[in-house]
């Protein structure tokens, strides 16, 4: 039985969305987790991207990947499961902000579920898969489950039901990767520790974002995208306000403005991981260019359709 996830970008409101404020986000399919799972003995899991090749009974209970199968077997009622051979492979980079942890859960819920005769609905795979995204992420809001699992342009509030979106016009966007692990649970746990001591500054700065989220939506559906570009801008800044940004992603958010980016951002939890650029077509490879030449460490070039 097979499945697969793709990585996932914030478009706009990282950060404010774990304060109940909309976000955007789209799915990235230039890369995937991919999983198969096939009769065995005992119950095995290879994952050589993280060197993990271990009896599922010799895994913590709080191991990320173990958790989530156990987890499932709990929801299924599954006392005692079959024997199988659980093979994952992934083309996400971990930690890098595209979401590699909650793919891997995704297209393991769907695998394994399968393979177990209860193929599970989306919204069930989502809920199973945000139950395992809060053991390990603190207060996450959700929204990285929610896109990987709809692989579709979302735009999230938090316990709300889910929307997509669908963009008038088509447009491009550079990711440049720091190459520094993003510390999301530990961004996360700073900005709320920023929000308790002055929730009033903080609440503003939250529906400042919030605006530009909403005016991004409306921008891309009109088949406007490239007013997007300077709403990236402002949300950056106000995430370096957040104090979420750092020396690498500034570099590389300006290398890309300064190699023609309509904007640019950083994506994600921040303090590593992800910047993201709009970019007319025909630039998109300088741009790329341009932030290898600023640091990056790998770049892709995605198209939201
Ligand atoms: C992480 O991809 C996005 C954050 O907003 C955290 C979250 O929403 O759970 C930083």
């Amino acid at each position: 039985m097979k499945a697969s996830a793709p990585g996932k970008i914030i478009l706009f409101g990282e950060h404010a969305v774990v304060y109940n404020r909309p976000a955007l986000a789209v799915p990235v399919t230039q890369v995937s987790v991919d999983v198969e799972v096939c009769d065995s003995t005992g119950i095995w899991i290879h994952a050589p991207v993280i060197d993990l090749h271990a009896e599922l009974s010799t895994l913590p209970p709080d191991h990320p990947i173990g958790s989530v199968i156990l987890k499932l077997f709990q929801h299924l009622h599954i006392a005692q499961p079959p024997t199988m051979e659980i093979n994952i492979s992934s083309t996400i980079p971990v930690a890098s902000g595209l979401g590699s942890g909650a793919a891997v859960s995704v297209a393991l819920v769907r695998a394994l579920s399968s393979f177990l005769s209860h193929p599970l609905e989306n919204n069930q795979v989502n809920e199973l898969v945000f139950e395992t995204e809060k053991l390990h992420h603190g207060t996450p809001s959700g929204i990285d489950n929610t896109v990987i699992t709809y692989a579709m342009p979302v735009y999230f509030i938090k316990g709300q039901p889910i929307e997509t979106f669908k963009p008038g016009k088509p447009f491009t966007i550079v990711i440049g990767d720091t190459g520094i692990p993003a510390p999301t649970k530990e961004s996360v746990g700073d900005v709320r520790r920023l929000w308790l001591r002055d929730s009033v500054y903080y609440e503003d700065i939250f529906d400042e974002i919030a605006q530009l989220a909403l005016i991004a939506r409306r921008s891309i559906e009109s088949g406007k995208p490239e007013l997007l570009g300077e709403l990236m801008d402002q949300n950056h800044a106000f995430l370096q306000q957040l104090t979420v940004s750092s020396p690498e992603l500034d570099r590389l958010v300006d290398a890309a403005r300064n190699a023609g980016a309509l904007g640019a951002k950083l994506s994600g939890g921040g303090r590593g991981g992800n910047m993201i650029a709009l970019v007319e077509q025909a630039s998109a490879e300088s741009v790329a260019e341009a932030l290898m030449s600023a640091g990056a460490v790998r770049t892709i070039i995605t198209e939201v359709s």
